[in-house]
């Protein structure tokens, strides 16, 4: 007999089964709770909700540690590509020599989108914003491709669904960038890197030859693979929530990728350098920054500190930290924002209210000064975080799929309005 949980309600006790994960993480199932008891459970913002079993992607907040199909994420940032990563959360394994080879033709094949979307891109407003356009295209991309919103079924059909979705974002991310500066678009090159191809695509053009930076390209890789999956965060339970319906791929990411765009979720690392070059910009303090955070009557907050699952050093920021340090030594490059955030960092830690709620920087602290490093503008951050995280979505899309009970998401909820009332005239209605 397994462990079980016992309830005691109006006199009567009922027993719940405990369902223990791989590494020991225990939750108790309460599927049959309103059928036995005619309670629900109530948990705002879902702090205490398991919404599914699932063998992607292992998190331990209190120790910082996250690893992808039970694989470090500090070893993946080390030593795989990303497209490697992008297999190994989506397909379970790491892909061997033919499988990468496919998969690196697939992306190859598949990077260009469709010249029709392309007035997309051209007729938006130079001031709309990239991660708008994103999604927009990536739903639109659907329609193009209207053959595959039932792959699920035929593997090789969901395997050139997800080579395309992978390849084309960052054909999307690009060409919104180039469009929002009024520069034609750069195409996808054949014989470079996924990470090459991206930076090629956004920085080279007709009058200014670019040479893509070995070192820009390894942070690149490493950025999106920190990025990769984070189990079931706001964006990918979106991306379930909507997949749940039965609704395509496409449509799925799609809501995924505005989920994430907020500044509570991927839309931080936007907020964060929003904030250091205000800082640097208006000569506020640090301290009066660290005021208004705590401040529980002003809306502000510290964006890149603090986690729901972290309660200790996200692992991610320290996987960035590394990598900042090799680049800004090795191409004496210097940011006057890395010494603001190093200096909210350092006094952040000592200050007893983040020291109390164990708020510690989170991925989104130091991406921004990466990407900045690289040239990339700040609207387009959480567009990074997108292109890194598409991996995650489809993964968990498919196991949700693959699982073979696909229920409809669909929580209950507590009503507080009004009781039963009738139609009233108007006249001024009371
Ligand atoms: N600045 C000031 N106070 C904070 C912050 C912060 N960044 N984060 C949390 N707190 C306070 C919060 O006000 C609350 O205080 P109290 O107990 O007095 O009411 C306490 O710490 C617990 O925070 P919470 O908001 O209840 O925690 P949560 O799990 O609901 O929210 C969070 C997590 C990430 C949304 C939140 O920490 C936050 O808003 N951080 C800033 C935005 C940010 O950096 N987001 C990116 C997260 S990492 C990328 C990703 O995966 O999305």
């Amino acid at each position: 007999m397994g462990e079980k949980v016992s309830l005691t309600y109006k006199d009567k006790t009922y027993e719940y089964p405990v369902i223990t994960g791989t590494e020991n993480e225990k939750a108790f199932d309460t599927s049959n709770l309103r059928k036995e008891t005619g309670l629900i459970t109530m948990d705002y913002g879902y702090q205490n909700t398991g919404s599914t079993k699932s063998s992607i992607t292992f998190v331990n907040g209190e120790e910082g540690i996250l690893r992808y199909r039970g694989y470090p994420i500090e070893e993946l940032a080390e030593k795989a590509t990303f497209p490697e990563t992008a297999w190994l959360l989506i397909y379970g394994e790491l892909p061997t020599e033919s499988q990468l080879t496919l998969f690196r033709r697939l992306l190859t094949e598949n990077s260009l989108v469709h010249e029709n979307l392309l007035h997309f891109f051209r007729e938006m407003p130079p001031s709309a914003h990239p991660m708008g356009i994103l999604s927009s295209i990536v739903n639109a991309l659907g329609l193009f491709t209207p053959r595959f919103y039932d792959a699920e079924s035929k593997a090789d059909e969901f395997d050139l669904m997800v080579a395309g979705l992978v390849s084309k974002i960052r054909t999307i991310a690009a060409f919104s960038y180039k469009a929002s500066i009024g520069e034609p678009f750069v195409y996808p090159e054949a014989d470079r890197s996924y990470c090459s191809n991206f930076l090629n695509m956004m920085f080279s053009s007709h009058t200014k030859p670019y040479v893509v930076n070995p070192l820009m390209e390894k942070a690149l890789n490493a950025l999106l693979i920190v990025h990769a999956d984070h189990e079931q965060n706001c964006s990918t339970s979106t991306v379930r929530m909507v997949g749940s319906s039965q609704a395509n791929l496409y449509a799925s990411i799609c809501a995924g990728i505005c989920a994430l765009w907020g500044p509570l979720h991927g839309g931080a690392n936007q907020a964060v350098l929003e904030t250091l070059i205000r800082i640097q910009k208006s000569g506020m303090t640090i301290k009066e920054v660290l005021e208004r955070a705590k401040d529980k009557k002003d809306p502000f907050k510290l964006s890149g500190f603090g986690h729901r699952v972290y309660k200790s050093y996200d692992p991610r920021a320290k996987v960035l930290q590394g990598l900042m340090e090799k680049i800004f030594d090795q191409e004496d490059y210097h940011d006057p924002l890395l010494d603001i955030a190093r200096e909210l960092e350092h006094q952040a830690l000592r200050d007893e209210y983040f020291m109390e709620r164990k708020l510690y920087p989170n991925v989104d602290f130091y991406s921004g000064i990466l990407y900045r490093a690289m040239g990339i503008p700040t609207n387009m951050l959480t567009v990074m975080f997108a292109i890194g995280r598409l991996p995650g979505w489809i993964a968990h899309w498919k196991e949700m799929h693959d699982d073979g009970h696909l229920k409809i998401n669909r929580p209950r909820q507590i009503y507080t309005g009004p009781n039963e009332r009738h139609w009233v005239e108007r006249k001024d209605r009371t």
